[in-house]
């Protein structure tokens, strides 16, 4: 787009009244703006921050540029859930006021303690020479919703101005963080420091594993203990593959799973081959967190970095994806859709051949049986612009070379995943324009923005038992 830098990085107290509301009168008459899924009033979400269980409350934030659907100064901002159906919006929760942070809040994840949940985050400046400057620091948040910024706690020593994206936890008596790392070497890493106090950090270098050089930057590490086992989630840069179904997207998302972090030689020991969680064409940045109940959820961003989608249109961009509980199996993360979102289903309706739609929310479940090879699930209009989920007997097919509005054709407009198995329950969630596939048991995903004007049609071809449930709309948030 033909925004200039200096449009990009005008901060909210410089967006006239005027210019906000006629951002969301246009957003309010986007038809692909979601029910179900959480998307900015205006301007550009992106990466999910600072997730956690805090005060009784799960509280998200989100990277959010609100001059308009560019990425530009960004802010956090904030809203809170007990439940996943109703929602409290707490407006902006961190704002780039800083030396610091001049030049956005970058992304970061939320460590609980005592009373505080402390907001990691990057002070994202940039000098003269428009040069980043990054450090990390910290923002404590109160019971009383109170969020203070602490101030930086770790400058950058030893990486390229690709230095970002922290993200704390605890173990034992230590602190543990890692961040997201060009080495001098430009090559992506995750890198690991301790801490006793969380003021004073001792570096430990890149985490090491068999892929050391893999790509040019990895984006938004997270790291957490799952089962027995160690993971390593993150989002590579520069990472392509022959095979069919891997690294197919501008920038991807990957995780390692070993048996444990050894703090000495800073190793993931014994770690797996490296897999991709999503095989849809816009999945980036998850983050996970623990709530009460010990949950592991992981939320992730319905987007990528340097894609625009056609929602810029309508002066909105980006949305999160569904809350995922992860559990783990075979060395695989296991994702399935929270079981509070059971609570916006309407009744069951089974679908036999076709279906026309009286609303876009919606979920389907799909059941193949053993002899089930091949099916088709098509969501389309009366013109026969559509998108494609189909099946053959060794994979998914998610084909959106048909859709009214085209975007990012440059990486193609089919993805495909291995199918496991011939007999499974497979979960289709669609809300306006995005679809979030369930394959393979939970072990993988196909997640996608899609753009099919007046979309009022679904049909479903092969031996598949299918049943329909309504998705109502999330509330407290307009
Ligand atoms: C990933 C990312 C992060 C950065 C943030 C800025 O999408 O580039 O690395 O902190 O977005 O908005």
């Amino acid at each position: 787009s033909n925004w200039t830098v200096e449009q990009r990085y005008r901060r909210v107290e410089q967006i006239s009244q005027n210019s906000i509301d006629a951002m969301v009168k246009l957003r309010k008459q986007d038809a692909g703006y979601p029910d179900y899924h959480i998307a900015p009033k205006f301007g550009l979400l992106n990466d999910p921050n600072g997730l956690c269980f805090f005060n009784g409350e799960h509280h998200l934030f989100y990277q959010w540029t609100p001059v308009g659907p560019v990425h530009g100064m960004k802010y956090w901002y904030h809203l809170s859930t007990k439940d996943f159906v109703h929602f409290e919006d707490h407006g902006i929760g961190l704002h780039p006021d800083q030396d610091y942070d001049s030049h956005g809040v970058y992304s970061g994840g939320a460590l609980v303690e005592n009373d505080n949940a402390l907001l990691f985050f990057t002070g994202n400046k940039r000098d003269e020479n428009w040069l980043r400057v990054p450090t990390q620091c910290f923002a404590k948040m109160f019971a009383d919703g109170k969020i203070e910024k602490h101030g930086v706690v770790i400058e950058n020593n030893h990486y390229t101005e690709h230095f970002r994206d922290p993200k704390v936890w605890k173990q034992g008596d230590d602190y543990l963080m890692v961040v997201g790392a060009q080495t001098p070497e430009k090559t992506g890493s995750m890198a690991l420091y301790r801490s006793r106090d969380l003021m004073n950090w001792q570096h430990k270098g890149p985490i090491q594993t068999r892929y050391n050089n893999l790509g040019y930057m990895w984006e938004c590490p997270d790291f957490f203990e799952i089962g027995n086992q160690s993971v390593m989630l993150f989002s590579p840069q520069g990472v392509s593959s022959d095979n069919p179904y891997d690294f197919k997207n501008i920038y991807s998302v990957a995780y390692l799973v070993g048996d444990r972090l050894n703090l000495d030689s800073a190793e993931l020991e014994n770690h797996q081959d490296i897999t991709q969680p999503d095989y849809g064409f816009d999945f980036y940045a998850p983050q996970t967190y623990l709530d009460d109940s010990g949950r592991r959820i992981m939320i992730a961003w319905v987007g990528l970095p340097d894609i625009d989608t056609p929602s810029v249109e309508h002066q909105w961009a980006g949305m999160l994806s569904l809350p995922r509980e992860l559990k783990i199996q075979d060395g695989y993360l296991i994702q399935s859709p929270l079981s509070e979102l059971k609570a916006l289903q309407g009744e069951a309706v089974a679908v036999e051949n076709a279906f026309e739609l009286d609303t876009t929310s919606f979920m389907v479940q799909l059941e193949t049986d053993t002899k089930t090879d091949e099916f088709e699930l098509t969501l389309a209009n009366a013109a026969g612009d559509n998108i494609v989920f189909s099946a053959t007997a060794t994979e998914f097919i998610l084909d959106r070379s048909k859709m009214s509005q085209l975007y990012a054709e440059k990486f193609g407009c089919v993805r495909k995943a291995p199918r496991l198995s011939t007999k499974q329950t497979i979960e289709v969630y669609v809300d306006k324009s995005v679809i979030e596939i369930f394959i393979n048991g939970g072990k993988h995903t196909m997640t996608s923005r899609f753009f099919i004007d007046d979309l009022n049609l679904l049909s479903i071809t092969g031996d598949v038992k299918t049943v329909y449930h309504s998705i109502g709309p999330i509330k407290g948030l307009d």
